[in-house]
């Protein structure tokens, strides 16, 4: 059994359909990502697992579960954490009062606490700033907040959407290198990305999507995989 499921997912919004029909999985441990372009639906993909929009029809499912349509609070309960498009941080909150609400789905005073020193340990900028307003910290620092205060709720499996945009090339590198070693020690990672190569070698699977949240391709990532006919079709649009 998968850990997550799309079958036969419509998206809308009003008479604008986003996801046509879009079927995907991701097994326990796997480190999947998503590719696609602007405007192909990875955003609205997202939110409908995470239970902010609902699906139109279709079924999504978690450990066997149907989920599609609960609310956002009850996904995060099941283990379903979301790094979110563009951050969303609390901006007039302390970095330690932004790891604290990622905790709130926990019942467990001193879990919360054991976790932020594990999340001050592998983010020191974020122990180092913990009472500052997290909107004074850098795009990077922000970034890094947004995935630790998501592992505040240990997740079973990290939604990441586009981490990587807006950030220089060194601390995308430090963001890929943390997602594996999410991965190594068993979350699932589901990565929307539109840096497709250094996305796709991070990878154990990926699946790339067109207009209106089409599978085009799913094949094996990693190290080796062979991403010459991906750039062929993101060299059409001028990027890889
Ligand atoms: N709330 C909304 N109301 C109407 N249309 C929407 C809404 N949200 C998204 N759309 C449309 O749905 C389509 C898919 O949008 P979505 O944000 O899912 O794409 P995306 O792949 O995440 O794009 P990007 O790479 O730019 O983030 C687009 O045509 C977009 O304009
Ligand atoms: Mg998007």
């Amino acid at each position: 059994m998968s850990l997550l499921e799309l079958k036969g997912v419509r998206i809308a919004y009003g008479q604008a359909v986003a996801v046509q029909d879009l079927s995907l999985h991701l097994d326990k441990g796997e480190f999947v990502s998503l590719i696609g372009h602007n405007g192909v639906g990875k955003s609205s993909t997202v939110k409908a697992i995470a239970g902010l929009v609902k699906p139109a029809s279709g079924t999504i499912s978690f450990e066997g579960e149907e989920i599609q349509g609960k609310d956002p609070g009850a996904i995060l309960r099941k283990g379903i954490a979301v790094v979110p498009e563009g951050r969303r941080i609390f901006t007039r909150l302390t970095v330690k009062e932004n790891l604290t609400v990622g905790a709130t789905v926990r019942k467990d005073r001193s879990g919360t606490e054991t976790s932020y020193e594990e999340m001050i340990e592998r983010f020191p900028v974020l122990g180092k700033y913990a009472q500052r307003m997290a909107g004074l910290l850098s795009g990077g620092e922000q970034q890094q907040l947004a995935i630790a205060r998501a592992l505040m709720s240990t997740p079973q499996l990290l939604l990441l959407d586009e981490p990587s945009l807006g950030l220089a090339p060194q601390i995308v590198d430090q963001v890929f290198d943390l997602l594996g070693q999410l991965r190594d020690q068993g979350t699932t990672i589901f990565l929307i990305e539109q840096n497709a190569a250094q996305a796709i070698r991070a990878s154990d699977r990926y699946y790339v999507m067109r207009t209106g949240g089409i599978i085009q391709v799913e094949a094996q990532g990693g190290e080796n995989a062979d991403i010459s006919q991906i750039e062929a079709d993101y060299l059409h649009f001028g990027k890889v």
